[in-house]
């Protein structure tokens, strides 16, 4: 297998969007970061080097890291962060896996800028038969705050209250001429008529699930999370952070004067709470005569087919039309039987500090997020180590793998049962092979929300998923256990459940938590270890020399 190099430093850089300039953390002075482009079987070595005052790590979103979990990134649990002026090489090789991915920073809130498209190109053909003009851009949703990211995230968390909302999301770090003092920071995909075109979608917003769609153009869905669907026709589709969609366009429309189209994404808001309700918006460019080549003319339309901000029945029957391929060549490997069935609640938690010594040091009324009541603490070792050394983790209590009481999750009322939350870092203990099913609950403890779920160093089958309270006789039932879609991170419905299914076969700990990252800042995570099997090909690596130290 070939070895492929990166070296990624991590710098300021001073950036301008909305007319306000600050530095900005990025990698190679780029924002959003490089691609990194790959083929299946690679290994890869990033050399990150840290040229900045303070921690960072890199998560390969979406890789496996199969037994390689010392490379997957997550700050604290399965590496001490990198320091400043220090480096360290994630090496890993990308087995078995395909399709558009993404890296991001792991420490902080730096994934706000630190982020980029992870692109496996496939050993055999694509399983769809279209010929695919190479446009092959990633297009990454990000948002953009004036105030420094650091700022917004220490306000938030001294405070406990929600962060100032984002100024503008931005298509591959452009917001857009729909924001004051953006008319230039416009991301254009060119195409030309007639062809068709693979878009990489990603979102790497910090807080906020997206709808996408591209005027008067239909898209085919054909990959989520790096795993390949039956395609399938839609006006738009929702994207969750952490999530990751190809679809197909076919440049098919008359151009008009101008040929241009607007391609917009607005957030898919389900908290009371909320948060930044604008539309970023790009041109999709029909490459005509070149001599009539109109420049945009405002205004600019918001396609019609865009969801509106609250459209739930959009996004559930979206989601309820992702199905895996389940061909010969991709079989589907969804666990027809489980050995463990854990369910868990996902809350936030409104929590009185004043007189409680357990608010992690905070003082006053405040957030907190938890999963089964846990609010997730992290940790000032690396996990991945204190396993691989026998220690602690041993002796710690497990996750529960049931919430505290049953109650009606989904009620009406949602401040009778806001527990208060116990605060630790708590893992789930699984054997080499071990099927695992996850009942995600959403609740009502202040509000419910829809909650993209991301598990690392695995992928796993959303069996089923709806509304109000799981029911354990009636719902695994229904469940599809034939094509289910196959990913990394499942949006679970707001006021509803998901449950997801896996194979433990990933030696490690491994990080399981809300991709908004306010959500995990409050506790909205776990973590769980499995232990090396008995062959040799199913045991973890040991630590590469240079892991930096704690
Ligand atoms: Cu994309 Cu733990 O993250
Ligand atoms: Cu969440």
């Amino acid at each position: 297998y070939t070895i492929k190099k990166f070296h990624f430093n991590v710098e300021w850089k001073n950036i301008t969007r909305l007319c306000h300039s600050k530095l900005v953390l990025t990698v190679n002075g780029k924002y959003p970061g490089p691609t990194i482009d790959v083929n299946e079987g690679d290994n890869v070595h990033v050399t990150v080097t840290n040229k900045v005052a303070m921690n960072t790590t890199i998560h390969w979103h979406g890789v496996r890291q199969l037994r390689s979990a010392w490379a997957d990134g997550p700050a604290y649990i399965t590496q001490c962060p990198i320091g400043a002026g220090k480096a360290y090489t994630y090496k890993f090789s990308v087995v078995d896996q395909r399709g558009t991915l993404w890296w991001h920073a792991h420490f902080s809130w730096q994934r706000a800028s630190i982020y980029g498209a992870f692109i496996i190109h496939p050993r055999t053909p694509f399983p769809f038969s279209l010929p695919i003009y190479p446009a092959n851009v990633p297009i990454i949703f990000g948002e953009w705050w004036n105030e420094d990211v650091e700022i917004v995230e220490s306000e938030m968390m001294l405070y406990g209250g929600g962060p100032q909302i984002s100024d503008a999301y931005t298509f591959n770090g452009l917001p857009g001429p729909l924001y004051p003092c953006s008319d230039k920071d416009i991301f254009i995909q060119t195409v030309i008529p007639g062809k068709s075109y693979l878009l990489r979608l990603i979102n790497a917003a910090l807080n906020d699930e997206l709808f996408f769609a591209v005027a008067n153009h239909t898209l085919t869905v054909v990959e989520i999370d790096g795993v390949y669907t039956k395609p399938f026709a839609t006006t738009a589709i929702m994207i969750a952070p952490g999530q990751t969609t190809n679809v197909l366009l076919t440049a098919d429309q008359l151009p008009g004067p101008t040929g241009i189209f607007t391609m917009a994404a607005r957030p898919y808001l389900t908290s009371v709470f909320h948060f930044n309700n604008s539309t970023t918006i790009a041109f999709l460019k029909y490459q005509t005569n070149p001599k009539s080549n109109h420049p945009p003319i405002p205004p600019y339309p918001i396609p019609q087919n865009l969801p509106n901000l609250e459209d739930t029945l959009f996004a559930t029957n979206f989601l309820n039309s992702l199905k895996s391929l389940g061909s010969n060549k991709f079989p589907c490997k969804v666990p027809q039987k489980i050995d463990k069935q854990v369910i868990t609640t996902i809350s936030l938690n409104l929590q009185d500090c004043s007189s409680n010594q357990t608010c992690r040091g905070f003082k006053q009324n405040r957030f907190f997020a938890s999963m089964n009541n846990q609010s997730f603490v992290r940790p000032w070792i690396s996990l991945l180590e204190s396993h691989y050394h026998n220690q602690t983790l041993r002796s710690s209590p497990g996750f529960p793998e049931r919430p505290p009481f049953a109650f009606n999750y989904t009620g009406v009322d949602p401040f009778t049962e806001n527990m208060s939350p116990s605060f630790g870092t708590r893992v789930l203990r699984l054997r080499y092979g071990e099927r695992l099913e996850i009942v995600l609950q959403d609740t009502n403890f202040l509000n419910p929300e829809n909650h993209p779920i991301h598990v690392h160093g695995h992928n796993f089958f959303v069996v089923g998923r709806g509304f109000g309270n799981f029911d354990a006789g009636r719902d695994p039932v229904r469940y599809n256990l034939v094509d289910p879609p196959e990913r990394n991170t499942v949006a679970v419905p707001v006021g509803g459940w998901a449950a997801i299914r896996l194979v433990a076969d990933n030696p490690g700990v491994w990080f399981v938590h809300c991709h908004l990252e306010e959500h995990t800042s409050w506790g909205l995570a776990m973590g769980f270890v499995v232990e090396s099997g008995k062959e040799a090909s199913q045991r973890l690596l040991p630590p590469p020399t240079d892991l930096p130290p704690c």
